[in-house]
């Protein structure tokens, strides 16, 4: 109860608080990166170089009411032929940019759902790309899978195309809860795509799941999550629901006089942590849970684990760069983001050129502020000394920026000789600590604009 009020005192009951997948986030970006500062920064990746890459395809056959990703709703393949069209030759583009001998540590399938493209269009895809950059021999190639939106065809193109991580998204197997936020999908339909994936040698399993959504108790998530784990996941996102209507139109069906208090959300989440805890799941960040032989959770024990647009991985690549309408690139240099509607990022590619927007340039602070924030939200702590090394600044620079955030939130933190370290009891203002780092967030005034 104590905790309670601690939490509550910084505000977490009432904060809205970007989850850090970027700093800075991307409502602090402006339009002054475009297509040539893009074309330049991919020309500055090392030749014979490691990156990551990650594909968008912002089309689903169905239009689930809670979800916040930018999707369009299709029933016919054309315009999704269409777009696997642009992604070529946007791929061709980059071929004429890239140095030589790039190879993919990550290539990682998003969206919306990428798995409503026809199995030959899964084929076309992945040979452009690794007809450009081909995988890594330890690389690893993952795509977000919707099990409504699946089948042996499909998985049997994605494993040729060399697939060894699945995500599948489940949210909630409450046939109630499912209906209010209108994606109805069956454990039994969920089982099955498991089963359907591992059969294909995949090695590891990845699965989404809601706490915070309307009607939801902690009997009912209890009984989600053991379902759940009678799949053994290796690794699970527990993600709070952000209700945002004003963001995403499809919200207002969601009743909102259903949907558990903020201190009901933190009952939620806790119920569910502990069940993964009980079933020997170690807990990776804010939201992640992944089998001790998960190489998320050996990466957070060597103290290796990283933050990025995909949440919490080991993926240690200097770039990012992401293909499709809206994808964000992350570069030494700074981020850039394509243009968010599908027409005018085709547009751009057709015309010849990259689809850049917006971004943002980093400044030497940027990366410190980045980098304290990044370990915060990975391990909890933020010592001085050792970003001082791993930087080559001197220690008291550091400080300089963790002891004001150590004494604002000094009942809930310990602060000792320039580390600052988050308990387990006080880890769900870890986001509002790291607001405190954010220097675009505190110098705008009123809320902050990111879930
Ligand atoms: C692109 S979607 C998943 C892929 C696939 N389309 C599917 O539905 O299975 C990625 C994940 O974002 C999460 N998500 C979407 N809307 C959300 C919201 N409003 N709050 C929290 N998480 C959300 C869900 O957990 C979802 O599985
Ligand atoms: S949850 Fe998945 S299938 Fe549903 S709308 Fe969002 S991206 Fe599309």
């Amino acid at each position: 109860m104590e905790t309670n009020i601690q939490l509550a005192r910084h505000g977490l009951f009432d904060a809205r608080v970007p989850r850090y997948t970027s700093y800075p986030t991307s409502p602090h970006f402006a339009g002054n990166v475009g297509p040539d500062l893009f074309a330049d920064w991919i020309g500055a990746i090392p030749e014979g170089g490691q990156i990551s890459l990650y594909i968008h395809v912002p089309f689903c056959r169905r239009l689930c009411w809670f979800c916040a990703c930018r999707t369009q709703g299709t029933s016919s393949d054309a315009p999704v032929r269409a777009y696997l069209e642009t992604l070529k030759a946007e791929i061709e583009i980059l071929r004429s940019r890239l140095p030589q001998g790039v190879t993919l540590e990550r290539l990682h399938w998003g969206g919306g759902t990428p798995t409503l493209l026809a199995p030959d269009m899964m084929t076309e895809l992945a040979e452009a790309i690794y007809s450009v950059a081909p995988l890594a021999e330890d690389g690893e190639f993952s795509v977000e899978i919707d099990p409504n939106e699946i089948d042996g065809a499909r998985l049997d193109a994605l494993a040729a195309a060399g697939l060894n991580r699945a995500s599948i998204g489940v949210q909630d197997f409450d046939p109630e809860i499912q209906k209010v936020i209108g994606r109805e999908q069956s454990y039994e339909l969920t089982a099955e795509a498991v089963h359907a994936i591992r059969a294909r040698g995949v090695k590891s399993l990845n699965t989404d799941i809601l706490y915070g959504l309307p009607y939801q108790t902690p009997e009912k998530i209890t009984e989600s999550v053991q379902k759940l784990l009678s799949l053994a996941p290796d690794r699970v996102a527990l993600y709070g629901y952000a209700h945002v209507p004003w963001m995403a139109r499809r919200q207002t069906m969601i009743p909102e006089e259903a949907l558990p208090s903020a201190e009901q959300r933190l009952g939620l989440f806790e119920t569910a942590q502990k069940l993964f805890k009980w079933d020997g799941y170690d807990e990776i960040g804010i939201d992640h849970f992944a089998l001790p032989s998960d190489s998320l959770s050996i990466a957070q024990k060597a103290g290796r684990l990283r933050r990025n647009f995909q949440g919490y991985t080991e993926d240690t690549s200097e770039v990012l760069v992401g293909l499709g309408a809206s994808s964000i690139s992350k570069f030494p240099q700074g981020y850039a983001q394509n243009a968010s509607a599908t027409s005018q990022h085709t547009a751009a590619i057709r015309a010849g050129g990259f689809s850049t927007k917006r971004g943002h340039r980093f400044t030497a602070e940027d990366k410190l502020r980045a980098r304290l924030i990044e370990v915060l939200m990975c391990d909890f702590v933020v010592d001085a000394a050792e970003i001082a090394a791993e930087r080559g600044l001197a220690k008291a620079e550091v400080e300089k920026l963790i002891a004001p955030v150590a004494a604002q939130f000094s009942d809930v933190v310990s602060y000792k000789n320039g580390r600052l370290e988050v308990p387990p009891s006080t880890r769900p203002l870890t986001r509002v600590i790291a607001r405190s780092f954010d220097a675009y967030e505190l110098s705008k005034t009123g809320h902050s604009s990111a879930v």
